[in-house]
């Protein structure tokens, strides 16, 4: 059987400016949370946007390989396209619509399923994160950074995704906020059979939630694997868990 994503050889370049991921390959399977670890520049953001067909919209293209989605390939496929076959983000920066109410956030979000389905996923939204149900009036932009980044996780998952991208999940969050998001993301993936594809700053964040973790080195992929090996992996400690990996 097809994983539910599959990168096999992907290179991505901006114009002139060399390779920005270098033959990537990675597979995600359904039900499961896959991280991205690397350096600032590594090309994690940019292999999101890859995925999701966002990449021309930044200046972008893919030079060579392939994405497939249960075994169908949406390499060159808009955005809209690869949204409407089940794939969902959540961007780095959150980009909530601020001066929008949260529930038209959410809105937003569930604007791609049949009318009929779309209070009933709005009300499993408000069921997993009860603080999003408790604002669900008040403007996106006045809630705090952890607040905006459920309603981001929210905004996605109200598309009814069968694979999640998250890109910067725990950046400027508390770490008390981040074990929240983490364990309703459990949940999600528990209830829902959803996959989810999350792009990690921390490495010991990721390990810790993630069945499976990629670390992308200059565009490549330099170490990849189950949680629990990479955590005793050498390499993995001296440069990612060391002390200066902060968190
Ligand atoms: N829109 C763009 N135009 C030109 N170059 C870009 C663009 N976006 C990213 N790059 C370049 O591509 C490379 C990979 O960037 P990318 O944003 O994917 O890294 P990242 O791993 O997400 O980094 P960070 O942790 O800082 O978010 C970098 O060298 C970056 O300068
Ligand atoms: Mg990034």
């Amino acid at each position: 059987m097809a994983s539910l994503l599959e990168v096999d050889g992907l290179s991505a370049s901006y114009g002139r400016m060399g390779l920005a991921l270098d033959r990537v390959s990675l597979t995600v399977e359904a039900g499961s949370i896959v991280a991205i670890l690397g350096a600032n520049g590594a090309g994690k953001t940019t292999l999101i946007r890859a995925i999701s067909g966002l990449l021309k919209l930044h200046g972008g293209a893919v030079a060579s390989g392939r994405t497939l989605l249960d075994g169908q390939d949406v390499t060159r496929l808009s955005p809209d396209r690869i949204v409407r076959l089940g794939v969902a983000q959540a961007p780095e920066g959150r980009m909530v619509f601020k001066t929008l109410s949260v529930e038209d956030n959410l809105a937003v979000g569930a604007a791609s399923l049949p009318r009929a389905r779309r209070g009933e996923r709005m009300d499993a939204i408000y069921h997993l994160f009860p603080r999003l149900a408790e604002r669900r009036g008040q403007a996106a932009g006045l809630m705090s950074g952890g607040e905006q980044q459920m309603l981001a996780v929210g905004r996605a998952l109200a598309a009814a995704p069968r694979l999640m991208l998250i890109d910067e999940l725990s950046l400027g969050l508390a770490p008390l906020i981040v074990k929240a998001i983490y364990e309703r993301l459990g949940e999600v993936v528990a209830t829902f059979g959803t996959a989810i594809l999350v792009v990690e700053q921390s490495a010991r964040i990721a390990l810790r939630y993630c069945d499976r973790a990629y670390v992308l080195e200059g565009g490549r992929v330099a170490l990849s694997g189950a949680a629990g090996d990479l955590s005793s992996n050498e390499r993995m400690r001296d440069l990612y868990l060391g002390a200066a990996a902060g968190h």
